[in-house]
């Protein structure tokens, strides 16, 4: 895959990050898009994804409507022809996974950010090291969901009650996990 960054130099493959915002009940969007308001939450998006590399799948893409200011945006689709507007196109996850590698080491970015949706979590999260992951205190009905979190696998790091604003739906937390050591087959995980 990508080539050797020199001796010496110290340039250690980024990681794969997943980063969503999860209802209590698991769920993440509905008909296409989030089922709340959080702005507070958009803003931590921005600011964790800030000059990362970021792989999405279409749905995703085109529920956002485009691609995001200072970050590189990778598309998944199995659609050959699919064009998106400043971002490029992959045609599986390896592929998207290695464009968002290159991108990273070019940045000089620690992280892949996997922004989802439902389907794209679900086929990464064997792969990820870390989960950004914003609790919100919600149970929605919707149609997308994160995996399940096996603590077998994943231990909580970090976790930052949010302060609710007025644009916000509900209460929040950030919460980070990361990879328990050598384990890296996921249940939800197919392949
Ligand atoms: N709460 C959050 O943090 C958050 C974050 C992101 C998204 N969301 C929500 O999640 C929902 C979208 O999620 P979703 O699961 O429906 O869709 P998605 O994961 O965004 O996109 C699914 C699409 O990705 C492509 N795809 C999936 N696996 C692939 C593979 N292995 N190789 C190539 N292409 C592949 C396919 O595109 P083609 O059909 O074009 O082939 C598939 O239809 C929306 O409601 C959105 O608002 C929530």
């Amino acid at each position: 895959m990508a080539g050797d960054q020199g001796a010496g130099g110290g340039v250690s493959a980024p990681i794969v990050a997943l980063i969503a915002a999860v209802a209590r009940n698991g769920v993440i969007g509905a008909e296409g898009a989030l089922p709340w308001r959080l702005s507070s939450d958009l803003k931590h998006f921005k600011a964790t994804t800030m000059g990362k590399a970021l792989v999405m799948g279409r749905k995703t893409y085109q529920s956002i409507g485009g691609a995001l200011p200072g970050r590189t945006t990778i598309v998944v689709t199995r659609d050959r022809a699919f064009e998106a507007e400043g971002a490029s196109v992959a045609g599986d996850l390896d592929e998207a996974l290695a464009l968002a590698e290159a991108a990273s080491r070019a940045a000089g970015a620690d992280e892949i950010m996997v922004v989802g949706g439902g389907e794209i979590y679900a086929q990464t999260i064997g792969r990820a090291s870390r989960l950004h992951l914003t609790e919100v205190d919600l149970a929605p009905s919707g149609d997308a969901r994160f995996p399940t979190i096996d603590p077998m696998f994943w231990r909580e790091v970090s976790r930052h009650k949010g302060e609710r604003g007025s644009r916000d739906d509900a209460d929040f937390a950030f919460v980070e996990y990361e990879r328990r050591q050598g384990l890296t087959r996921e249940r939800s995980s197919p392949g």
